[in-house]
């Protein structure tokens, strides 16, 4: 895996993210059964771990576009789900704005997923099929402002769909009425 910026290294203080040695392991040994094993005339328990990241480094400067590039399964959606909480890391820290963030709680990583987004890669399997483009878009928008009134909900999905270049006349409409480009638009949108 190699890691790619636009600008140099960012001055530590300086930084809105920044990763410490994270590992990330999955342990796929399955049941006691599975793990089994019958070696010179003795029955052994083995274990068997994919090292999905091992021990990643960097920090990103706020307005720096940074990329993580490598060969299929070498890592990167694992990093960036470690990254914003989907997992938990076997070792190693995560920091936002010089706060850590691998240890909060769900409850004490609230604020901090306002600020985190993920844009997945498919949107047409990430984007529900049954629910129109208002409905996707106003879901965050209420869960992250309780207090919100009806006409503001409208007001910022409109601003958040012409923001992404997709109509805001087509609300109303479900996933599969649009262009795979508009699609990840409104993945954007979301996030
Ligand atoms: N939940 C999981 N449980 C067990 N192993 C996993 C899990 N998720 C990913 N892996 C394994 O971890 C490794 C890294 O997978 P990952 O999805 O991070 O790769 P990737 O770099 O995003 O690949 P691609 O470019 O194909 O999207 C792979 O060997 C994969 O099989
Ligand atoms: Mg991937």
């Amino acid at each position: 895996m190699k890691t790619t910026r636009a600008h140099p290294v960012p001055d530590p203080g300086s930084h809105l993210l920044e990763l410490k040695h994270v590992v990330k392991h999955f342990d796929i040994s399955g049941g006691l059964l599975d793990q089994l094993r019958f070696e010179s005339g003795r029955l052994t328990r083995q274990r068997t771990t994919v090292k999905a990241v091992n021990d990643v480094s960097f920090a990103i400067a706020p307005g720096e576009t940074f990329s993580v590039v490598g060969e299929s399964g070498c890592g990167k959606s694992t990093l960036a789900r470690t990254t914003i909480g989907i997992y938990p890391p076997n070792h190693g820290q995560i920091l936002y704005r010089e706060e850590r963030i691998d240890n909060k709680s769900a409850q004490a990583m609230l604020p901090f997923r306002r600020r985190m987004q993920m844009i997945f890669q498919d949107p047409y399997a990430s984007l529900n099929p049954r629910k129109t483009v208002r409905q996707t878009l106003e879901e965050p928008v209420v869960f992250h402002n309780p207090a919100i009134s009806t006409d503001q909900v409208e007001a910022r999905v409109a601003e958040v769909m012409s923001q992404v270049g997709v109509d805001p006349k087509w609300v109303g409409r479900y996933p599969h009425e649009f262009s795979g480009g508009q699609r990840q638009r409104i993945s954007i949108a979301r996030a």
